[in-house]
């Protein structure tokens, strides 16, 4: 008798201290280390247990009972004890990582249009506003439509203002928007009214000229077309996009397919018309070429030969250098962002 009762007893204490100390558990850790104290090869429960084997069976069968009363009871206190914990650990992470909805938010980086997207949109709008429609036509075009056509032989020195980069002898990189005028007048009778914008290629490079550019081509056809008919609808649009009274300047000059022919210069707004880099000193930007269709074209078209007509052809690229203050063309076709950032709202 005394042996169970010492027995009891050592069970008693057990429980007083270990329950407490599951309870009090910070970590999984210090859980383990009291279940081997406890429960371990050579825990104090594992050899009360193991020393029952010694008794007679009828003591054994009462103390054994009460001992894995308990052994049972730790286990599950463990058990639950180990998934509080792990709740726990789940929570804390899930506070660390949540998303602070009190944060401000990260503002959507909007982007812009290129400055020479927007010249070009406008330019093109604001003759659709004048009842210009809007024509396009390849960037590699026949030797055809870029030269020929336009009374441009093959041999005409007219061609080496405008050398470019040739796929095979009869097809090439257009030098210009002009053989648009072409396929137009092909593929429609008078009148003709259309803005032909697009990219054109030439082996040119300097701070004012570019491998490739913008140009927006411009044709009307009808009856009775003066020259002053070209003169007012290129002050219309000088008017509309750089400002009313905007000053133009009319350089004869010569193109093979007008005639008369003339170069438009605007007022350098760098320098105000004083000289710079921009406008080479002359105060003056060259801005577009344009005419009165030679008839010599209407003839290769099929069109009446009383017929009348202009047609221009102007530089998107300096028209924005001139409406943006930019004094290289290059900066447009670098990328750099520290460039492109400079015309958000467009
Ligand atoms: C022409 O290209 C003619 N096709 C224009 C024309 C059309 C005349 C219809 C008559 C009738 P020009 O080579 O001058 O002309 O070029 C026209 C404009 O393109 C120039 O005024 C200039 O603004 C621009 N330009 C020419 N070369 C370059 C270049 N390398 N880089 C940037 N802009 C250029
Ligand atoms: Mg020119």
């Amino acid at each position: 008798m005394e042996q169970t009762e010492r027995i009891g007893k050592g069970l008693q204490e057990l429980e007083t201290w270990v329950l407490p100390a599951i309870e009090g558990a910070g970590d999984p850790e210090a859980l383990e280390q009291i279940r081997v104290r406890v429960l371990g090869r050579k825990g104090q429960l594992t050899e009360i247990l193991r020393g029952l084997s010694a008794f007679p069976p009828e003591m054994r069968r009462e103390v054994g009972q009460q001992a894995n009363a308990l052994k049972a009871h730790i286990e599950a206190k463990l058990q639950e004890r180990q998934q509080g914990l792990r709740v726990a650990l789940h929570e804390g992470l899930a506070v660390r990582d949540a998303i602070d909805i009190t944060l401000p938010g990260r503002p959507v980086r909007r982007g812009s249009l290129h400055p020479l997207t927007a010249t070009l949109y406008e330019i093109v709008e604001i003759f659709q506003h004048l009842g210009f429609s809007v024509a396009e036509g390849p960037e590699v075009e026949l030797d055809y439509y870029n030269f020929e056509a336009l009374n441009i032989p093959k041999d005409h020195p007219a061609r080496d203002m405008q050398d470019t980069f040739y796929v095979t002898d009869e097809v090439l990189l257009r030098t210009h928007t002009s053989p648009v005028q072409i396929r137009v007048m092909e593929a429609q009778t008078p009148p003709v009214r259309i803005v032909a914008p697009g990219r054109v290629y030439r082996r040119d490079a300097d701070p004012t000229h570019s491998p490739m550019f913008h140009q927006v081509e411009g044709l009307l056809v009808d009856y009775g077309v003066s020259f002053a008919d070209l003169k007012g609808t290129l002050q219309a649009f000088v008017d509309q996009f750089f400002g009313a009274g905007t000053r133009l300047r009319y350089r004869p000059s010569f193109f093979p397919f007008t005639e008369p022919s003339a170069e438009v210069d605007i007022a350098c707004v760098m320098c105000k018309g004083t000289g710079c880099r921009v406008c080479k000193g002359s105060g003056f930007l060259e801005i577009l070429g344009s005419g009165m269709v030679d008839p010599e074209v209407f003839r290769m078209v099929g069109y009446d030969p009383e017929i009348t007509g202009f047609a221009f052809g102007m530089g998107v690229e300096r028209i924005a250098m001139l409406r943006y203050g930019i004094d290289d063309i290059r900066l447009f076709f670098e990328n750099d962002l520290r460039f492109l950032q400079q015309f958000p709202s467009l």
